[in-house]
């Protein structure tokens, strides 16, 4: 795959696959992470008088649909690029082709989202041929879609004699490929094994360390014997977890489970609240959240490697009394010396509710790309640029 700079950009058209899927009540951009991680490609581009025509998809509308349309990222952007922008309410039409080609340089240009068309995620030839006809180059950054094969990420290359990946997208297979080095650790949180059962498993062979937290550690404590009382767990992952469990033993890795818990009879309120030993849980407790000694001892282990890879909350920290453990593993990565790769989703979430993501060496912009990249699989936007050469 090219690299943005290794193109000769200079006063050309750009079209620009981003993942500009963010959440939007009421014309209102609730978070704006990714549109900001796009901002460096954006300017790049700028930097070098081209123009841009951008595509996106938000959300999975059946048809078209006002409350997915990419209208409030239009205000968003004018607000960030004094340059001209226009904005078509439609991404294949003559009229918008014809927009996308008489850009100057500068100038950028926002179709309406991908997914009123069925072809997109159909990832039909004609609908990205048309889609091709807005620019002469292609620039892949929309990472969050890598995982998929969709139009305009697939197919469309097929239509392209000059493309590329986007900063954005290089950045994140830096950060998220290169987790095999010594001493590294991953955080492994959020509330199934099921979903995290290949990363763990990836991980097993590729760091020094696996810190478990989230609900997904009842299962484990369940599968060694633990009285987990009313808290969540996957009852049919339980031999898998005792597997993964002896594996590590048997590969002298460490598996770090939680040695104490914050409970609650109920997760939504806020009296009540206690910490127990993992050993005396009760049949009436539900654990919501990783304890204080067993965040000082992640927070010892943490600081003894070079790198930390974090996916899943530790916690329910939808409810701030469990976001503790979340919250303080957090603040303490973001002072320490770790270089600490955030993988996404959930956990850009939960960091994001109570504080800032800012002080993290890098933060993904993928949910279940990220997911997927972390444990080892190769993404769809490989094969699609494999086979589209
Ligand atoms: C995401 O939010 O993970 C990406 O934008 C992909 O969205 P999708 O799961 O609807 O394909």
């Amino acid at each position: 795959m090219k690299h943005l700079k290794d193109l000769n950009i200079k006063n050309k058209t750009l079209l620009i696959r981003f993942d500009y899927n963010v959440p939007i009540e009421d014309y209102k951009i609730l978070n704006d992470f990714r549109i900001k991680s796009s901002f460096d490609t954006i300017n790049y581009c700028l930097k070098n008088n081209a123009s841009i025509v951008i595509i996106s998809h938000l959300g999975r509308p059946d048809g078209f649909n006002e409350n997915f349309s990419l209208k409030p990222i239009y205000e968003y952007l004018k607000k960030y690029f004094d340059n001209k922008i226009y904005f078509s309410n439609d991404c294949i039409s003559q009229n918008s082709i014809e927009i996308s080609r008489k850009l100057k340089p500068l100038q950028i240009h926002l179709l309406e989202n991908l997914r009123f068309y069925k072809e997109e995620i159909d990832n039909d030839t004609t609908f990205a041929e048309k889609l091709s006809k807005h620019a002469d180059i292609y620039v892949c950054d929309s990472f969050g879609t890598s995982h998929r094969s969709h139009a305009s990420n697939s197919k469309i290359l097929k239509f392209f004699n000059h493309k590329c990946i986007g900063l954005l997208v290089a950045k994140e297979f830096k950060y998220l490929e290169v987790n095999k080095s010594k001493k590294n650790g991953v955080i492994i949180g959020g509330a199934k094994i099921s979903t995290k059962i290949k990363m763990i498993n990836y991980f097993l062979n590729n760091s020094d360390m696996i810190f478990i937290g989230g609900a997904m550690l009842f299962t484990f404590l369940k599968s060694k014997g633990f009285n987990v009382g009313k808290s969540k767990v996957e009852n049919d992952m339980l031999e898998e977890a005792e597997n993964i469990y002896t594996k590590s033993v048997l590969m002298n890795k460490k598996i770090i489970l939680p040695i104490d818990v914050v409970c609650a009879k109920d997760s939504i309120s806020s009296k009540n609240i206690y910490t127990k030993n993992i050993n005396d849980i009760s049949d009436t407790d539900i654990g919501l959240d990783i304890g204080p000694k067993t965040i000082n001892l992640f927070m010892s282990k943490i600081s003894k490697l070079k790198t930390i890879i974090w996916n899943g909350p530790l916690g329910y920290f939808e409810n701030k009394n469990f976001a503790n453990g979340t919250i303080k593993i957090g603040n303490f990565l973001e002072k320490s010396e770790v270089s600490t790769i955030i993988g996404g989703g959930d956990t850009v979430s939960a960091l994001e509710k109570y504080g800032s993501i800012k002080n993290f060496t890098h933060v993904s912009t993928g949910g279940g790309a990220s997911l997927k990249l972390l444990s080892g699989e190769k993404l769809n936007l490989n094969k699609s640029w494999e086979m589209y050469k």
